[in-house]
């Protein structure tokens, strides 16, 4: 079968192979019942259709879980190699699509099983001592995560990069800068670019920091209380590549915080991206024309052939939606269930898998959006002065030269509600006409009527000032750097 979307009982089965002895499914449980489970209840209960892609992360758990079970003199040297050997045997069967699971097979645990069984006969049933599904697939959803979270790091840094070369370019490009999307104050591009570098360096960060608390293992844990056999969870951590083992059983095969976590931090990353999104549309559109995209980056219309669609910036900002989807739906799940494990616990899957591929499908288009596209900067620096954005700038030279705050921000209100009621710029009223909307006016005053000045004069510490751009440049490179390592460590 496929590894996503079959849903049970399509009669999809691999055929009498597939199955235990007699041709019954083999199953993990069923001992004390007298007949096969229901198929209604087959398929609400089947995650093999999504759950498959924890088979490598299962794999590696059991052969950790052999070597425990050796130590512990519950397996013999010929047993271990035989079921490395096989456990070996069956990963590269899976890997080569030459193993693959059956709806009949529950799901991935189940089928890894089966597939033990098929190659070892009754070894393969030793396997399972002082193990659980529950501390088993607390272990393999980490795993993955934990692999995944690197692989959303480094496209999310490669974003960063892309972001930080475009900056680097418009460092001294001047922009109006906006608050209520109306113009503001002239900013630096550069600078306005890299507000969303310093956004998604915290998700990265955030990323990392999760990383410290998923790294726990549970395996060892069992159903809830441990085991009575003498299992070795420190070792098994170390060897799975955790920072250490759980401290509780019973909140190792109940705690799916670092699912939850993961969820809030990628809704996170969606709602940046959505940010960016929309700026991306705006800057687009005709209104703005600050930015081409790269024919590779924009979509065409069926019916207007002019048409040239900002669709990446558009989905980035729809699939956010999905993400935020996500982190609410797994907190429903989780609030309210009784320890230890609940069967509810299987729903945290396919919202933590949906917002891994989700990620790895936007982070690359709007990457590749960022990349090519063409900021027209004569435009964006032409509409940096409009709207009075120097306005303040006049009033603070009026506060230089002495006078109240609350006075200067009046007199410069006048001197625009005069403007605009003559449809005039700042640097137009004539030097009696400045004298007459308020005697605190001088004609230096149009010293400050400067973008680049006003750019300039912003230079304290994490200001729009050219050579402050700079400096978070010469700053983030480093940190982008090392976040990158990290992730493809
Ligand atoms: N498919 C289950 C899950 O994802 C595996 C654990 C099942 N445990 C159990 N006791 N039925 O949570």
């Amino acid at each position: 079968m496929k590894t996503t979307g079959s849903p049970a009982g399509t009669g999809e089965t691999a055929g009498s192979e597939a199955n235990g002895a007699g041709g019954a499914p083999l199953r993990l449980w069923g001992g004390r019942f007298a007949g096969g489970p229901a198929e209604a209840l087959a398929k609400l209960s089947v995650s093999v259709h999504f759950d498959w892609r924890l088979a490598p992360y299962d794999l590696l758990a059991s052969k950790a879980h052999a070597r425990v079970l050796y130590r512990a003199e519950l397996l013999d040297d010929a047993e271990l190699a035989a079921m490395l050997g096989a456990l070996d045997d069956v990963g590269a069967d899976v890997a080569a699509g030459r193993f693959t699971a059956t709806i009949e097979d529950e799901d991935v645990h189940t089928a890894l099983e089966r597939a033990l069984v098929e190659r070892l006969g009754t070894l393969g049933g030793k396997l399972r001592a002082g193990r659980s599904r529950n501390d088993q697939v607390a272990t393999d959803l980490r795993l993955y995560l934990r692999a995944a979270v690197r692989q959303v790091a480094a496209v999310l840094t490669e974003l960063s990069e892309a972001l930080v070369d475009v900056a680097e370019e418009h460092v001294a490009t001047p922009a109006p800068g906006m608050t209520h999307l109306q113009h503001a104050q002239p900013i630096s591009f550069g600078h306005q670019i890299l507000a969303h570098v310093h956004a998604f360096a915290r998700d990265v960060d955030r990323l990392r920091d999760w990383d410290r608390r998923a790294a726990v293992c549970a395996l060892g844990a069992g159903a809830l209380a441990g085991s009575s056999l003498p299992l070795d969870p420190e070792g098994v951590a170390a060897e799975l590549g955790f920072d250490r083992a759980f401290a509780n059983s019973i909140d190792a095969v109940s705690d799916r915080d670092f699912a939850a976590e993961f969820l809030f931090a990628a809704a996170m990353i969606g709602v940046h991206l959505s940010r960016l999104g929309e700026e991306i549309v705006l800057w687009t559109s005709r209104e703005f024309g600050w930015v081409e995209l790269d024919d590779a980056f924009a979509t065409g219309s069926s019916i207007m052939p002019q048409k040239k669609n900002p669709d990446v910036g558009e989905l980035a900002r729809g699939k956010s939606g999905r993400l935020i989807g996500a982190l609410t739906g797994l907190l429903a799940t989780l609030k309210g269930l009784p320890l230890a494990y609940d069967r509810d616990l299987q729903e945290d899957k396919e919202p933590v898998f949906d917002a891994v591929d989700t990620l790895l499908v936007v982070l690359p288009a709007v990457t590749g959006t960022v990349a090519t596209m063409k900021v027209r900067t004569e435009r964006v620096a032409a509409a940096a002065p409009d709207g009075f954005s120097l306005a303040t700038d006049v009033a603070e030279y009026l506060v230089r030269r002495g006078v109240p705050f609350r006075s200067a921000h009046e007199a410069v209100g006048a001197l625009v509600a005069w403007c605009v009621e003559h449809d005039a710029d700042l640097g137009e009223v004539s030097d009696a006409q400045l004298a007459a909307i308020n005697p605190a006016f001088t004609p230096d005053v149009r010293d400050v009527l400067s973008v680049a000045g006003a750019l300039d004069a912003r230079s304290a510490p994490g200001g729009t000032a050219p050579a402050r751009v700079r400096e978070q440049i010469a700053n983030l490179r480093p940190t982008l750097a090392a976040d990158h390592k990290w992730a493809v460590g």
